[in-house]
């Protein structure tokens, strides 16, 4: 059987009523991957079984993850609010939420399990925010969350950008966890991509993102970031583990090369 074959897997998907979620699903399914779709919204189409979860809210998460199986294969965490949404939402759904969903779904995996996490461009910057984050790991919980936000200045305006930071970071770590089990965790980065929630990146990014997408020939697509997202679920990846992988039309390179006067 070819590595790249999912016929044999079962997928969990969240995001996956829209952009890059919905976009995975299909490109999963069409691999013959079972996919099982979480989302506070029912996809219309791709996936085998809709879970209603809400991933601000940890009852709604716990819910959610006791309705799913044993077994699965894989999960694609790509549910993910956008900058305007405010620091706290942003902070739930794009971090906490998605590590108790992630964890809470650690057991029902099977040996040899996938973990893809959506990052992004805009989590480059970690390495340059490594307290903040420890002291978030340290600290942050679903009913602190306010007072440890305003304590490590993490605003509205930082949010999007520290949560993908974390999520990076948080990948990083994990590389080797699970590693008994095969179970191993990666990150994909995607660049500034054609979905629902780019105006709002472009509008809460104002000017650098106006400069990025002129250096860039043309925006991402779901079908772009889709296929990585296949890839790191398939044994075909095995050896992949806590990497953060770029996929972005060459920008984190312009990025890195212009940071380090390349
Ligand atoms: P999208 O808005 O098309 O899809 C996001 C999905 O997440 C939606 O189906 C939405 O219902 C779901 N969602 C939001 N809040 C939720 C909650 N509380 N509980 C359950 N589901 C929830 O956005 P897109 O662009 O497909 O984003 C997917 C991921 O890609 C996000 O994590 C985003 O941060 C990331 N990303 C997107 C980029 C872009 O330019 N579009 C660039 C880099 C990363």
């Amino acid at each position: 059987m070819s590595l790249f074959d999912l016929s044999e897997k079962t997928i969990v998907v969240t995001g996956a009523a829209s952009g890059i979620g919905a976009e995975t699903a299909k490109q999963l399914k069409a691999v013959g991957a079972k996919v099982i779709g979480l989302d506070r919204n029912k996809p219309e189409q791709h996936v085998d079984h809709y879970i209603e979860i809400d991933l601000s809210n940890p009852a709604s998460i716990a819910n959610a993850a006791a309705e799913i199986p044993s077994g699965i294969d894989g999960l694609c965490n790509i549910a993910g609010l956008p900058p305007t949404a405010g620091a706290l939402p942003v902070m739930k759904v794009n971090v906490l939420g998605l590590q108790m969903l992630t964890m809470s779904l650690i057991e029902k995996m099977s040996d040899g399990g996938a973990i893809v996490n959506i990052a992004s461009l805009a989590g480059l910057g970690w390495p340059d925010a490594v307290d903040q984050i420890k002291g978030f790991q340290t600290k942050a919980t679903f009913e602190n969350l306010a007072q440890v936000c305003e304590e490590l200045g993490v605003d509205d305006e930082r949010s999007y950008f520290f949560a993908k930071e974390v999520l990076i970071a948080w990948t990083m770590q994990n590389r080797w966890t699970w590693r008994e089990r095969g179970i191993r965790m990666n990150c994909v980065s995607p660049g500034p991509v054609e979905t629902p929630i780019l105006k709002d990146f472009l509008e809460t990014l104002g000017e650098r993102a106006e400069e990025d997408m002129k250096v860039m020939d043309r925006a991402g697509l779901p079908t772009d970031i889709a296929p990585v997202a296949v890839f790191m679920c398939s044994d075909a990846s095995a050896w992949i583990r806590g990497a953060n992988i770029p996929c972005d039309g060459g920008m984190f390179a312009h990025v890195m090369t212009g940071m380090n006067g390349l």
